[in-house]
C-alpha cells in the first residue's frame, strides 16, 4: 500500500501530551507491524511530509531517525528512505494461531501448576483464626526503623552483585544463635541464606533429586513443601505421622528406596506433636546407612511454652545426612522472606551456586539490619516478649474453647507453636465448615487440607478439625472468634 493512503487519515495533535514527532513515529510503526505498510515501500521525503502535516522538518526527521535507529526503516543517502525490506512481519506477528496453542507448558512446567501447586497467600487484614502468621502488634517496628536508617546511612560497602550464600555478618549471627538455642552444629561457611524456606527446600531437591527420585513426606503435612518438592519433579511419598512423629518404620517398609526425608519434627504441621527421641534415632540410623537426605524443617521451634526449646535433629547426627532449613517468617514475619539452610559442609559450596543460579543472592539491605538486630540483642529480646504475648493467647484460646466448644471439639497438642490444632468429635466435612467460617467473619484452615489429594478418600476417614492461628489474634478477638465458631458450629450440626 501507498504511504499516504496508509496515513491518510493520520492527524498529529499539537495539544496532546505526546510529542508530535512521537505521534507520527507510533503511526508509522504501527502501520508497518500491522502490514499496511510492507517492506520495501518508500516513504516521502522530509520536506513533503512536513508541508502534509503542517509540522517542522525537524519533527519528520526526528520520527524517521528513531525508527531508522529500531530498525523499521533504512535509509540510502541519495535515494530516499524505505520500509525495511528485512522484516518477517507474516511470519511473527500476523499468524493469528495465539501463541499458548502452539507451545503449551513443558511437563516441568505442568508441576508448578494446578490445586496441589497452589500456594494460598495472605489477604486483607488478619482475622481469628489464620494460620501462619506471627503477631505484627508485637513487632518493634521501631527499632527496626531505626537500624535500617542507619544502615542507609552507612551503606555497607557489598551493595554491588554479593556473595550468593548470602552476608557474612548475617551468617554468623545466625550461625551463633543457631549453636546456642537450638544446637545446631554449624559454622557461617554452612549457612545460605535463601528466599524463605520455600525457596530452601526448591533449591536443595533440585539439587540432590533426580527426576522421580522417592521422597518422603509427613502424611498430613505442610503443601507448600509438597509444592516445591513436586515443582523438583521428585516422587512425594506420603508417611503417615503418629503421637511419635513421622511413623520411620512404615517409611522403610514403603518407600526404602527414598532419596530424601522431609520432617518437621520439633512441631509437625498440622498436628502439632514433637517427633519422639526413639524416632529420631531410627530416622538418622536409616537415612545414614541408607544415603538419605533428611531435610529438617524447624519452622516454629522458638515457641515453646513449657520449657525452653528442644534441641534440633541436626544436633544428633553424627554422618552429616541433616540438612538443616529455618526461616525468619515465624519469628519475625513472612513478608521478611528470609530463611536459611545449614548444609552439611560438604554440600555448601554447590547450593551456594545453586542459589546464585536462581536470583543472586538475597535482598542485601534487610540482611544487614537483621544481622545488626540479632547482634545487638533485639532479636532474643523479641523471642522472650513474643513468647509471653503468644502464650497469653493460646491460654486464652484454650480457656474459650473449653468453656464454649468443649462438647464439639477436642483439642490437640498445645506445648509449642503459634496454631492449635482441634478435632471435632462428630465426623464431618472440616472443609465445607471452613468455607461456611467465611460468613461469620472467620478465616478457618481444616485440618483434611493438609492430607495429598492424591490419598484415597479413605485415608482421611476420621479426619477432621481445624488449625487454628492465634499468634496474630490478640486476646478479646481470639474470644469473639470462638464465639462466632460456636454460632457457627451450632448451625452445621
Ligand atoms: C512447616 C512450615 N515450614 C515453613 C514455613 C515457612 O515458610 P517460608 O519460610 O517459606 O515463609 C511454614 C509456614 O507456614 C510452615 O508451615
Amino acid at each position: 500500500m501507498h504511504f499516504a493512503d496508509s496515513l491518510a487519515t493520520l492527524r498529529l495533535d499539537p495539544g496532546s501530551a505526546t510529542p508530535m514527532f512521537r505521534q507520527l513515529y507510533l503511526a508509522i510503526k504501527q502501520a508497518i507491524l500491522a502490514g499496511t505498510l510492507g517492506p520495501g515501500v518508500q516513504l516521502p521525503p522530509t520536506r513533503e511530509l512536513s508541508t502534509m502535516f503542517g509540522v517542522s522538518r525537524q519533527t519528520i526527521l526526528n520520527a524517521y531517525s528513531q525508527l531508522l535507529a529500531e530498525g523499521y526503516l533504512s535509509g540510502v543517502v541519495g535515494k530516499g528512505t524505505f520500509v525495511s525490506s528485512s522484516l518477517p512481519i507474516a511470519n511473527a506477528l500476523n499468524s493469528g494461531k495465539p501463541h499458548q496453542l502452539i507451545r503449551p507448558l513443558s511437563a516441568r512446567g505442568e508441576r508448578f501448576t494446578g490445586p496441589e501447586a497452589y500456594l494460598p497467600y495472605h489477604q486483607g487484614a488478619s482475622r481469628a483464626f489464620r494460620i501462619g502468621m506471627p503477631g505484627l502488634d508485637a513487632f518493634p517496628f521501631d527499632v527496626w526503623s531505626r537500624l535500617e536508617a542507619r544502615c542507609w546511612r552507612r551503606p555497607p560497602h557489598e551493595l554491588g552483585y554479593g556473595d550468593p550464600a548470602g552476608y557474612l555478618p548475617l551468617r554468623e549471627a545466625l550461625a551463633g544463635y543457631l549453636r546456642a538455642s537450638r544446637g545446631v552444629q554449624c559454622t557461617a561457611d554452612q549457612i545460605i541464606i535463601t528466599s524463605g524456606s520455600q525457596q530452601a527446600v526448591y533449591l536443595i531437591a533440585t539439587m540432590l533429586l533426580m527426576p522421580e527420585d522417592k521422597v518422603w513426606v509427613e502424611e498430613p503435612g505442610y503443601r507448600g513443601i509438597n509444592a516445591s518438592l513436586r515443582a523438583a519433579e521428585a516422587c512425594i511419598c506420603p508417611v503417615p505421622v503418629d503421637n511419635e512423629g513421622l511413623n520411620v518404620a512404615h517409611g522403610i517398609s514403603h518407600y526404602p528406596e527414598a532419596r530424601l526425608v522431609y520432617v518437621t519434627p520439633t512441631h509437625q504441621l498440622p498436628l502439632g506433636m514433637t517427633m519422639s527421641l526413639p524416632r529420631r534415632l531410627e530416622l538418622l540410623g536409616w537415612a545414614s546407612a541408607n544415603k538419605t537426605w533428611v531435610v529438617e524443617d524447624d519452622y516454629d521451634s522458638e515457641y515453646r511454652y513449657g520449657g525452653p526449646p528442644l534441641a534440633s535433629l541436626q544436633s544428633l547426627d553424627k554422618s552429616g545426612c541433616v540438612i538443616y532449613v529455618g526461616t525468619l517468617s515465624k519469628v519475625l514475619f513472612p513478608g521478611l522472606r528470609l530463611g536459611y539452610i545449614v548444609a552439611p559442609p560438604a554440600l555448601a559450596q554447590a547450593f551456594t551456586q545453586g542459589k546464585a543460579i536462581m536470583d543472586r543472592h538475597a535482598p542485601l539491605v534487610p540482611q544487614a539490619v537483621l544481622a545488626d538486630f540479632i547482634q545487638e540483642g533485639h532479636f532474643q529480646r523479641h523471642i522472650r516478649r513474643t513468647r509471653d504475648v503468644y502464650a497469653e493467647r493460646r491460654d486464652t484460646l484454650l480457656r474459650a474453647i473449653d468453656a464454649r466448644l468443649s462438647d464439639r471439639l477436642t483439642v490437640g497438642a498445645t506445648d509449642t507453636g503459634l496454631h492449635l490444632p482441634v478435632m471435632f468429635r462428630q465426623p464431618c466435612d472440616d472443609h465445607v465448615i471452613a468455607k461456611a467460617g467465611l460468613d461469620h467473619g472467620l478465616e478457618l484452615r481444616g485440618l483434611s487440607y493438609f492430607y495429598n489429594e492424591t490419598q484415597a478418600d479413605t485415608r482421611r476417614v476420621g479426619v477432621c478439625g481445624l488449625l487454628l492461628g492465634f499468634a496474630a489474634i490478640p486476646p478479646a478477638e481470639i474470644r469473639r472468634g470462638v464465639d462466632r465458631l460456636h454460632a457457627l458450629l451450632n448451625k452445621q450440626f
